[in-house]
């Protein structure tokens, strides 16, 4: 993605019932966590279903240029022979991970575990985002880094360490990605590296590395959190990675079935880690008809079968240890809300201000432009649902995937159409969005 491509505008407007079965792409986590573990492991990894939008395609390079041996077999079907732990090789050039926060951050700690340097850059949206919390923890195990840029922002320059320290390390805030990174300079070194977070995040991270074959201990921390402690120096062995359908893609067309009526869809493979399922627990005590068929697993991630029908929805409150579950769905859960008879309030949401974009403010707007009234107070969103959303508005993407998705899933039901100024980002994550939405029923034009 460059940020000088002309933007490609997109409207949705008012459909009838959406009908049919889709399987969203692969989970963005797991697709950069099977690529980076691949990548550290010794012998093949195969990967399928991978997610082949531009975030993991960033990734895929980056582990290429560290020296591991990426290949495309198939259609979404992956190869990769990895280095070993501690085994990055110089790259060339500098990585550049374009939109992805995860890619940079997980490949950050990867590389601070090799005794490397390797410079990290992104788009105008990754630039902007603050990488002070990867990088401190990532010093304390003895990685240098060299950043001119307030905060540690990129372009940054990152020394891997000869001889990485294990630490005890408490996460600033509820943060997958800080956690990961941890871990993965705890690879490269001797004894117990131990993450302690006051609330759970996902674990895709800890899951994949036991897989792999590395001694990973959970244990419960306090009312919500975890405290994980991995060995180090592990020889991590190639493994099999099904990639189970993104919960966080799933959620659009979730949401656009609930809000569209009479519409009756299924949605199939998709990732239930319960990490992850925030969004499904709220819209279900919102009034959402949604039903799990199917369940199964692979490699410690579940997934299912979910039939969604459209559905009269209420108001609700959502509390804050809800939202490491579903911190990338308040866009779309604020969309829900909207077309809710009743007030939604959404608590704690103070890490969407360091997404790819500030999605406190970016959810506000696209709300207001289309006749939604909303209130931010402190870090709470409150949306005033009265069943109906009047549209007519143009949404400003702000260079971020879920931003675009949202409004056009909204579009699909308001009043008067919606329009998204730019929906060249949704490649990120979801590349065949449009396509897949229009196979429904949807209606963009
Ligand atoms: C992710 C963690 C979350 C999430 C992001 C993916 C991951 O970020 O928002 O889309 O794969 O680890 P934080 O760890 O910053 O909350």
């Amino acid at each position: 993605m460059t940020d000088s491509n002309q933007p490609t505008p997109l409207q949705a407007r008012k459909s009838g019932a959406l009908h049919g079965t889709a399987r969203v792409p692969g989970d963005k986590s797991i697709s950069h966590r099977a690529l980076i573990l691949g990548a550290l492991a010794v012998g093949e990894t195969r990967i399928s279903g991978l997610l082949e939008g531009e975030d993991v395609l960033n990734t895929a390079k980056a582990m290429r240029a560290l020296g591991a041996k990426v290949e495309r077999t198939g259609d979404c079907e992956w190869r990769v022979h990895g280095v070993g732990v501690a085994g990055f090789a110089t790259p060339e050039g500098p990585l550049d991970f374009g939109n992805s926060g995860t890619g940079c951050r997980l490949a950050m700690g990867a590389v601070a575990g090799s005794p490397i340097v390797a410079t990290f850059d992104g788009d105008a949206s990754l630039r902007s985002r603050p990488m002070r919390r990867i990088v401190d923890p990532l010093e304390l195990m003895g990685a240098k880094v060299m950043s001119s840029h307030e905060g540690g922002r990129l372009p940054l320059t990152l020394q891997g360490a000869r001889d990485p320290l294990p630490i005890l390390y408490r996460t600033p805030v509820p943060s997958a990605q800080i956690k990961s990174a941890v871990l993965l300079a705890g690879l490269s070194a001797p004894g117990v590296t131990t993450v302690i977070e006051a609330e759970a995040s996902r674990d895709h991270t800890e899951l994949m590395l036991q897989h792999f074959g590395a001694t990973i201990v959970t244990e419960a921390e306090g009312a919500h959190g975890r405290k994980i402690s991995l060995t180090g120096q592990p020889e991590l062995r190639g493994a099999p990675v099904v990639v189970p359908a993104d919960p966080s893609s799933a959620a659009f067309p979730m949401v656009a079935a609930l809000v569209v009526p009479g519409s009756d869809i299924e949605l199939t493979d998709v990732m239930t880690n319960p990490l992850r399922t925030g969004l499904i627990t709220t819209l279900r005590e919102m009034g959402a008809s949604i039903e799990e068929h199917d369940v199964r697993g692979d490699a410690g991630e579940p997934m299912a079968r979910f039939r969604v029908r459209g559905s009269k929805l209420k108001g609700v409150e959502v509390p804050p240890e809800r939202a490491p579950s579903m911190i990338d769905e308040y866009l779309v859960l604020a969309v829900a809300a909207a077309f809710a008879e009743g007030t939604t309030v959404m608590r704690g949401l103070h890490e969407l201000r360091v997404k790819e974009s500030d999605r406190l403010e970016a959810t506000a707007a696209m709300l207001r432009v289309n006749g939604v009234a909303v209130e931010i107070a402190g870090d709470d969103l409150i949306v005033e649902g009265k069943g109906h959303v009047p549209g007519g508005g143009v949404v400003a993407t702000h260079m971020d995937h879920r931003i675009a998705m949202s409004a056009l899933a909204m579009g699909l039901a308001s009043d008067k159409p919606v329009t998204v100024d730019d929906t060249a980002f949704i490649a990120t994550s979801f590349p065949d969005f449009v396509p897949m939405m229009r196979r429904l029923g949807a209606e963009f034009g």
